[in-house]
């Protein structure tokens, strides 16, 4: 599948930390569109991970950068324009993590230090992103940029628990951060709703064999898969839809539509 629909562009995608993450995929389906890329990831998740396999698949370097560190990502913005010799075209945010939910603390009972590095993590670190770019004016004419998200930003998925607040935050900062960075230079910044996928972050969440199997017979065309949400996530980096902003776009295989299937309906009745 060499479209070429990326070639010529350069991209930074962060959060690649191993071969099931969505960014991995992502990396990857870049690269064979055309395109050259940077990862990042934070320093400690570059230890623990396999980046490199990845870095030497995909011809890239990796700058480790913390989303939470103003100096990192300025740092990973600055030096990623070095590499590639002038302004990056796309910017892939596949970042999360809730502590509460790792510590196994419910909903009712959040210990908020924690819920204070969840938002920054998961949500605030899109304007970081986004801000630490505009300011060095790092992202090209028509660039774009794609933050992941979750249904539990609009329903309620009680396991989901503090990370659906997150999610809410991090597409309100897509809408918002695009209108300022469309009117400065018509950068593109939108979030891909994904259907669950079994990654390290997913496998976090409590019950989650049950979100992937309830989404997955809800859904008229099943789940979404991680690869397919690479190549959704390529289309927009495309000059294909250079029109699209500020968008929160379903990739579900229709879930987001559904009230009620029949096999799930069948099942029910069966009870
Ligand atoms: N897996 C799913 O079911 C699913 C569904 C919808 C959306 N998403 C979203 O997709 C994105 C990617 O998750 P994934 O499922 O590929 O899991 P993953 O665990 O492979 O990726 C999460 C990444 O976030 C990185 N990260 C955490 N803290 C960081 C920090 N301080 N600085 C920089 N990076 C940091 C991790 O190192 C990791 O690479 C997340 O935003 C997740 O919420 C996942």
């Amino acid at each position: 599948m060499a479209q070429n629909l990326l070639q010529g562009k350069k991209g930074i995608i962060f959060g690649a930390l191993d071969e099931k993450s969505i960014a991995w995929k992502t990396a990857k389906r870049c690269v064979e569109q055309g395109a050259q890329i940077v990862l990042t990831n934070a320093p400690i998740a570059l230890r623990m991970g396999e980046i490199k396999k990845l870095a030497e698949e995909c011809n890239a370097p990796v700058i480790p950068a913390d989303v939470t560190n103003m100096d990192d990502l300025n740092n990973l913005f600055t030096k990623s324009m070095e590499h590639f010799g002038g302004q990056v075209d796309f910017v892939l945010h596949s970042v999360g993590m809730s502590i509460n939910m790792r510590k196994g603390n419910p909903y009712t009972d959040l210990n908020y230090d924690f819920t204070q590095k969840t938002m920054d993590i998961s949500a605030l670190s899109l304007h970081r992103v986004l801000q630490t770019a505009y300011k060095l004016d790092a992202i090209s004419e028509y660039g774009s940029v794609v933050a992941l998200t979750y249904i539990a930003a609009q329903r309620v998925f009680p396991d989901y628990s503090e990370m659906a607040d997150a999610k809410a935050m991090l597409e309100s900062i897509a809408r918002s951060f695009g209108y300022h960075y469309g009117v400065k230079n018509k950068v593109r910044i939108n979030t891909i709703s994904q259907s669950p996928v079994r990654t390290t972050a997913g496998s976090g969440v409590k019950g989650f064999d049950g979100f992937v199997n309830y989404a997955d017979q809800m859904s008229p065309l099943g789940n979404a898969s991680a690869d397919q949400c690479a190549d959704y996530t390529v289309t927009l980096f495309s000059d294909l839809t250079r029109m699209v902003t500020m968008q929160n776009l379903y990739h579900d295989g229709g879930f987001s539509s559904m009230g009620i299937s029949l096999p799930v309906a069948e099942k029910m009745a069966s009870e």
